[in-house]
């Protein structure tokens, strides 16, 4: 929801804190800020907007010092506004903080605070944890690292989610960082040190991370990262390698990272097929030992997601049920932690996550496993919070996705998920294996098929070039092409904010045709042979009431006359949908740029919701 940035070392801290901040601008661009110590004292600068009004300030300054942090906010509590915007300073300007996530029970501590004397110059929640962090550290018992044990004792106040970074004028040379359901790493360089919410933002500093755990306290110098649980007591902790390439998180001479992210989805099907098999091998997960035993107990899966991850749990349904004949169910993350779900050890739940980090997603995982499921994790992001809850983990590949808008981790999911739903039938011995061995040689050929639909890409441009000034669009597919249009409709109203519903093409006689009238745009997805008649007859009676028509089809189509028709290679229909949702990815990213949007920000939405 909010990006974090810090840094300990010998260079320079501003640019530093820039750069991270820039490339977690996705997390959050409401307002920004930082604070650094400089001769002696905190010096912040802060502003509502982008990064790049930050950036300005900081040229008209020179700001020397090697130790910083920095934020990009995504409002919760309090307006975006310069005041609201982090670094938060206690009032005696001795401890400064950035936060991510939310403290719930601010209310409470804003009012012990303002009786002890305290006073609040924002309207956030984080403000209450530097003034905590004063009032421990004034009121605290000796000890060797006062610091440290009033920065614990603030934390031990906090109820709800939280990354946080503290620095002080009184400690120049020490930055503590602390974590509870927020992302936070720490990447360690030689004779400095970094901090951030996500990975991308240091990637270009470091490859070796420490991943913090929840109620895990990290004390940084230049020299050296000392890690405490919440008794204080010190452990060591293993580094990551995390093989990245940094050139990766940025747009490699592409407009904008969706677009860079839509024609990267031929390679990141690839990786995400990686070694899960060969033609006529068995399908393997190298980390997942899900044993027969084990999977033949199981009666009902649930997958568990939001958003596009939750629309690739849904054509992972259909694979699941199909091949190995467990009834599955989909739900979105919101819903399902607070509707008392029938869940026993007998049920097999599968979260789609590609942050891991989602905060709804996660809640629905902790309330499966208590109630003695087990839980699968599908993730893009390494040692992401999911993924530590998680019984069994397998990810996606498709690599750092920017764009707040999803588009190559969603296909990744559904290769995975189909995948999984392969080694499954296989496990169970559910499905015949000519049938499994023609579908593994599909998913083998889409990354070339994936290429030839992104060579369609001008059609797509030509028709977005025709609706773009549209206020209403409708989006039409039976069985796994609804899914499809479920995903176009959504990608359209983000980056675009054109108004659009998806439909399952035989209730549009049950009322939504209603809404059909004279040069209203339907776009229609026809994949599935069985059911393409009976949908060319639903878009019949839409264009017999003056639609203009967008058919995206695999099949042949005769005696019918559409106003665009893309089309893209054929394929097994459980993996169709990695095909079919390209050119709706494309027409949303080229009707918001006719619109002149900012596709990879779009307003009001985050990359990673960790809130709930
Ligand atoms: C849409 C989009 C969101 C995410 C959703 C879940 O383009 O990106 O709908 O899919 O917020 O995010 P993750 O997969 O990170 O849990």
């Amino acid at each position: 929801m909010c990006g974090i940035v810090g840094y300990i070392g010998k260079q320079k801290a501003t640019p530093i804190l820039i750069n991270g901040l820039l490339s977690l601008e996705y997390r959050g661009y409401d307002s920004s800020g930082l604070a650094v110590i400089e001769n002696n004292s905190i010096a912040i600068l802060k502003d509502k907007g982008r990064v790049s009004n930050l950036e300005e300030l900081t040229k008209n300054c020179e700001l020397t010092s090697h130790i910083g942090i920095a934020h990009t906010r995504w409002a919760t509590h309090g307006k975006p506004s310069k005041e609201n915007a982090h670094p938060h300073l206690d009032n005696s300007e001795q401890f400064v903080v950035v936060h991510n996530g939310i403290i719930e029970n601010y209310h409470e501590l804003r009012e012990f605070l303002t009786q002890k004397g305290y006073h609040f110059l924002s309207q956030t929640d984080t403000e209450v944890i530097p003034n905590l962090i004063h009032y421990y550290y004034s009121n605290g018992i000796a000890d060797e690292d006062p610091f440290l044990r009033a920065v614990k004792s603030a934390v031990d106040d906090l109820k709800g989610s939280y990354a946080i970074e503290v620095i002080s004028k009184l400690y120049p040379d020490k930055m503590i960082v602390v974590r509870k359901d927020s992302p936070l790493v720490i990447g360690k360089g030689n004779g400095e040190n970094f901090v951030a919410s996500d990975i991308p933002a240091i990637l270009s500093y470091t490859k070796d991370f420490y991943l913090l755990d929840d109620n895990e306290y990290a004390v940084l110098s230049a020299d050296t990262i000392h890690f405490y649980d919440n008794t204080l007591s010190e452990h060591s902790k293993a580094i990551k390698n995390i093989e990245w390439d940094a050139t990766a998180a940025e747009k490699n001479g592409y407009e904008d990272y969706m677009l860079k992210e839509i024609y990267e989805q031929p390679n990141a099907i690839r990786e995400t097929i990686g070694s899960h098999f060969t033609l006529g091998e068995k399908c393997s997960f190298d980390d997942l030992s899900i044993e027969k035993d084990y999977l033949s107990t199981i009666n009902k899966i649930f997958i568990v997601a939001c958003g596009t991850a939750m629309h690739a749990g849904l054509v992972g349904k259909n694979a699941m049920e199909k091949l190995c004949h467990i009834p599955t169910e989909v739900d979105i993350a919101s819903e399902f932690r607070y509707r008392d779900p029938i869940i026993d050890e007998k049920t097999l739940c599968i979260y789609i996550s590609q942050s891991g980090e989602t905060a709804d997603t996660i809640a629905a995982l902790k309330l499966a496993k208590s109630k003695g499921a087990k839980t699968l994790a599908v993730s893009n992001v390494i040692g992401s919070s999911i993924t530590r809850e998680a019984d069994y983990t397998i990810y996606t590949h498709a690599g750092p996705e920017i764009a707040v808008a999803s588009t190559k981790a969603y296909t990744s999911q559904v290769v995975l998920m189909v995948i999984l739903a392969i080694y499954f039938a296989e496990t169970l011995n559910s499905c015949d294996t000519s049938e499994l061995e023609s579908l593994k040689s599909d998913i083998l050929d889409l990354p070339s098929k994936l290429e030839a639909v992104l060579d369609e890409t001008r059609t797509i441009e030509r028709f977005a070039k025709k609706i773009y000034t549209e206020h209403d669009m409708y989006f039409l597919g039976r069985g796994s092409d609804y899914y499809v249009a479920m995903e176009g409709s959504l990608k359209l109203k983000e980056i675009s904010y054109i108004h659009s519903e998806a439909y399952a093409a035989g209730e549009l006689k049950h009322g939504p045709i209603a809404l059909i009238e004279n040069g209203v745009t339907v776009i229609s997805i026809l994949t599935n042979p069985n059911l393409v008649e009976k949908c060319i007859s639903n878009i019949q009676e839409v264009i017999t009431r003056g639609a203009k028509t967008l058919v995206i089809t695999n099949q042949k189509l005769h005696n019918v006359h559409f106003d665009f028709v893309v089309n893209i290679p054929e394929t097994n229909s459980f993996i169709s949908p990695i095909l079919s949702v390209v050119p709706l990815q494309l027409l949303s990213y080229y009707i918001a740029k006719n619109k002149g949007l900012d596709v990879d920000k779009p307003r009001n939405l985050a990359k990673s919701v960790t809130v709930e």
